[in-house]
């Protein structure tokens, strides 16, 4: 699939099939997806998987009863090491790289996972507190975004955007 088509058909989905993912195709996406750039090429990413169904449950409490994230056959955990990048850029490093890197490594996810035909969902919703002590993340791994993966159950329309012309200035 063209890059273009990938950005074109990625929709956010929020119904899963009830078939199998091979960790093998998760694997690729992931190998893929930390292609991602980062500043200073830190790649200040940690990727957590959850397969078992009281984990994604748990995990669907914590993202304020999102319960479509327990019917994708995998979770997939994007967190940030904060840490890593406040020791190299200061407070901009901890506050703003950490998340614009992971937040590139997330779009790669969806859109790689749209070329391999599986759907997913970037949740941002959720307490982050109770999510990083569920996962037993340590101090300074900020967990960043839920994507429940699998194949689509639905295929929601384009949501539209805001027009081009309407948020573009050549200065
Ligand atoms: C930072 C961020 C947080 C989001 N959080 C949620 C969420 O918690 N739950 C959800 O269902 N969708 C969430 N979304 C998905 C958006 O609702 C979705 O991308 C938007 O409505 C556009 O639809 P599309 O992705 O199908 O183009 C989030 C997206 C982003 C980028």
């Amino acid at each position: 699939m063209h890059l273009k088509d990938a950005i074109k058909l990625r929709r956010s989905i929020r119904s899963f099939q009830n078939s199998d993912v091979s960790s093998d195709v998760i694997e690729h996406i992931l190998s893929l997806a930390i292609e991602a750039p980062s500043a200073g090429n830190l790649q200040p990413w940690r990727i957590i998987i959850l397969s078992k169904k009281e984990d994604k449950k748990e995990v669907a409490k914590i993202a304020y009863n999102q319960n479509f994230i327990t019917q994708a056959p995998y979770t997939i955990i994007i967190a940030a090491d904060t840490k890593k990048c406040m020791s190299v850029y200061g407070v901009r490093g901890r506050d703003l790289y950490s998340i614009q890197d992971t937040s590139a490594l997330i779009e790669n996810i969806l859109l790689i996972a749209t070329d391999c035909g599986l759907g997913t969902c970037w949740v941002g919703a959720f307490d982050e507190k109770a999510l990083a002590e569920f996962l037993d993340l340590p101090d300074g791994i900020r967990p960043v975004a839920i994507i429940p993966i699998g194949y689509p159950a639905e295929n929601p329309p384009n949501r539209g955007r805001t027009p081009l012309r309407d948020i573009l200035t050549w200065f």
